[in-house]
C-alpha cells in the first residue's frame, strides 16, 4: 500500500504543472506587452516619404514635381530614367551615395531602404 503512493502522486503534480503553466499564460499576452514581431516587413512609401523628406529634401525635390532645391541634384522622379531602382536599392545598402562631393553619406536599415524605395517607385508611377 505504502508502495503505490509516489506513483498516485504522479497525476497530481502532473496537474499542478499544467495549472502552473495555464496560470502563467495570461501574463504574457498582457494588453500593454509589445505586439509579436510581424515576420515580415511591408515597405512602405509612406515612410520612405519621410525618411527622404528628413534627409535628401534639402537638396532633391522628392515629389512627383518641383525642382530640387540645390541645381545639380536631380529630382527623385527622374532617378529611374537612370537606371533601375533596383540599383539605387544596393547603392543606399552599400553606402555609397557619397560619389558626389556636395552629398553627404547617410546609412539605412534594409526595411528603411525598402521604404525609400517605395516612395521612389510610387514617383515612378506618376
Ligand atoms: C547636400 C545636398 C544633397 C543631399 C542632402 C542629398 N543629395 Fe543626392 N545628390 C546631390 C547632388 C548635387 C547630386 C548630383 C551630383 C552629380 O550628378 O554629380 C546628387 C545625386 C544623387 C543621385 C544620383 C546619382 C547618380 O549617379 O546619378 C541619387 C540617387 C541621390 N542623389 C540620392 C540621394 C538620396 C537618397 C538622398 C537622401 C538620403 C540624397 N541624395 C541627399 C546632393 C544631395
Amino acid at each position: 500500500m505504502r508502495l503505490s503512493n509516489p506513483l498516485l502522486m504522479l497525476p497530481v503534480l502532473a496537474a499542478i504543472a499544467v495549472l502552473g503553466m495555464t496560470r502563467q499564460a495570461p501574463a504574457a499576452a498582457a494588453p500593454d506587452a509589445p505586439p509579436v514581431e510581424a515576420p515580415a516587413v511591408v515597405p512602405s512609401a509612406e515612410r520612405g516619404h519621410a525618411l527622404v523628406a528628413r534627409d535628401c529634401a534639402a537638396c532633391h525635390a522628392i515629389e512627383a514635381v518641383g525642382d530640387s532645391d540645390f541645381g545639380p541634384a536631380p529630382p527623385f522622379r527622374t532617378l529611374h530614367e537612370k537606371y533601375p531602382l533596383e540599383s539605387l536599392e544596393e547603392a543606399l545598402a552599400e553606402g555609397i551615395l557619397s560619389g558626389h562631393p556636395a552629398m553627404p553619406e547617410y546609412e539605412y536599415a534594409p526595411d528603411q531602404i525598402a521604404d525609400i524605395i517605395a516612395w521612389m517607385k510610387s514617383l515612378d508611377a506618376e
